[in-house]
């Protein structure tokens, strides 16, 4: 099951050269979302790949929230929106990190997520790894628990892996 998603995957999500500057390759996740039956058996294998119980979904804004919400849905668990910065009202918990030019903020509310949470943290591509490694960060900030990490796809080159060390890891596409 595993196997036919990630297939699904590579025939689905467009490569796009150049985009949104030269030198970066963009991974296009609409062709995927748009097959109603592609869309929903992976959406199935990234609950699955959670392997144990979930209190609560985070996915990142924006394409993670694509994938988040569905899944929460087939796990009957809750949802946090992890936005960008200035995108939420107070009272709020916020993480910064480096990007290649300067740095950026994403944020949640706190409020949302008990102390004990079991949270499955969800986004469509493993890059760098800053993006995950912050929303970690926020999690635990608040006393709960990263049970695992679930993208579409990693981008092994960019060693986003070694940023969530001690996690949970799932890809159902890893790429060189
Ligand atoms: C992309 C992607 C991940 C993040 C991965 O989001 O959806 O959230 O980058 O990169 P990292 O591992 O290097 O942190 P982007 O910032 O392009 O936002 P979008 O989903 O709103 O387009």
């Amino acid at each position: 099951e595993l196997e036919a998603a990630a297939r699904r995957v590579e025939e689905l999500v467009r490569l796009v050269p150049d985009f949104p500057e030269p030198g970066v390759l963009f991974r296009d996740i609409t062709p995927l979302l748009a097959d109603g039956d592609a869309f929903a058996q992976v959406c199935a294998a990234l609950a699955v790949q959670a392997g144990g119980p979930v209190d609560l979904v985070a996915g990142m804004e924006a394409r993670g929230f694509l994938l988040a919400a569905p899944i929460a849905v087939h796990l009957g668990a809750g949802l946090i929106p992890v936005r960008k910065a200035g995108k939420l009202p107070g009272p709020l918990a916020s993480e910064s990190y480096s990007l290649e030019y300067g740095d950026a903020t994403i944020e949640l509310h706190p409020s949302t997520i008990p102390a004990g949470a079991r949270v499955l943290v969800v986004d469509d591509v493993l890059a760098t790894g800053g993006t995950a490694a912050a929303t970690i960060r926020l999690v635990e900030r608040c006393g709960a628990t990263v049970v695992g990490l679930s993208f579409l796809v990693e981008i092994e080159a960019l060693a986003g892996r070694a940023q969530l060390a001690g996690h949970a890891v799932h890809a159902l596409v890893s790429v060189p």
